[in-house]
């Protein structure tokens, strides 16, 4: 297969945008440059690179960001920054979307994926997929917060949660792990206990973990990582 048909195959650069790309040497296959776009490629032996980020061949692409503040979990906003313009340009026309929302305060893990059936599993309750949060909050918590919150508690407007898991870091902090994401889930909960939450920061998607990748960057799944997250929502 020509280059710049696997650019355009994998939806990632038309013919145009491949030619500059593939011009300024931002390309390589097996490790060495190229800058033609009929150069001929094994899609699944040989590894192609685009800034040094290899491209696995496959019908959808799944990516992780770590969202900092202030960037919302949309794939368009008028006034903010999106978790999407964390991406290069290229990217935007494959159609992904964020999985799952954090809120514009919250920092941490947003998986990207345009394969709308995975994701919409993997956000099921049913499925159990667990997303593990450090939080803080300004008053200390006691115990009793910790089972209340834990067995699940009913929120102001009447849902329950389902029941969750707290790991004790300090009197104020610690992580929380949840397998339903309703709006402000993690605020609410202790909201409704009289606590606030200062800092949230999602760490794990199941078992997709930050591990050092550092906010505002993004890298994609890696074939093991992908692999994991299509099971786990099956
Ligand atoms: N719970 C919250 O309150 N906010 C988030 O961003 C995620 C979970």
């Amino acid at each position: 297969m020509r280059l710049d048909k696997f650019f355009s195959s994998q939806k990632i650069l038309s013919r145009r945008e491949c030619e500059s790309v593939l011009k300024k040497g931002r390309v390589a296959v097996n490790g060495l440059t190229v800058k033609k776009g009929d150069f001929k490629i094994e899609p699944d032996k040989d590894e192609i690179t685009l800034d040094g980020k290899v491209i696995t061949y496959q019908k959808y692409a799944y990516m992780l960001v770590n969202k900092p503040i202030g960037v919302v979990s949309a794939t368009e906003d008028g006034r903010d920054k999106t978790v999407l313009d964390l991406l290069p340009d290229e990217f935007k026309k494959l159609g992904l979307f964020p999985c799952g929302r954090l809120d514009k305060d919250t920092t941490g893990l947003v998986v990207l994926t345009n394969d709308g059936v995975s994701a919409h599993n993997a956000l099921s309750p049913k499925k159990h997929v667990e997303k593990k949060y450090y939080f803080e909050t300004a008053d200390s918590y006691s115990e009793e917060d910790v089972s209340a919150i834990t067995a699940g508690l009913e929120l102001k407007d009447g849902y329950v949660t389902k029941p969750c898991k707290i790991e004790r870091l300090g009197e104020n902090c610690g992580y929380i792990y949840l397998t339903e994401g309703k709006y402000h889930e993690i605020k609410r909960l202790f909201g409704a206990r009289g606590n606030k939450i200062t800092s949230l920061k999602r760490i794990a998607f199941g078992a997709l973990t930050l591990g050092d990748l550092k906010e505002g960057e993004w890298r994609y799944m890696t074939e093991e990582e992908t692999e994991l997250f299509c099971k786990a929502a099956k």
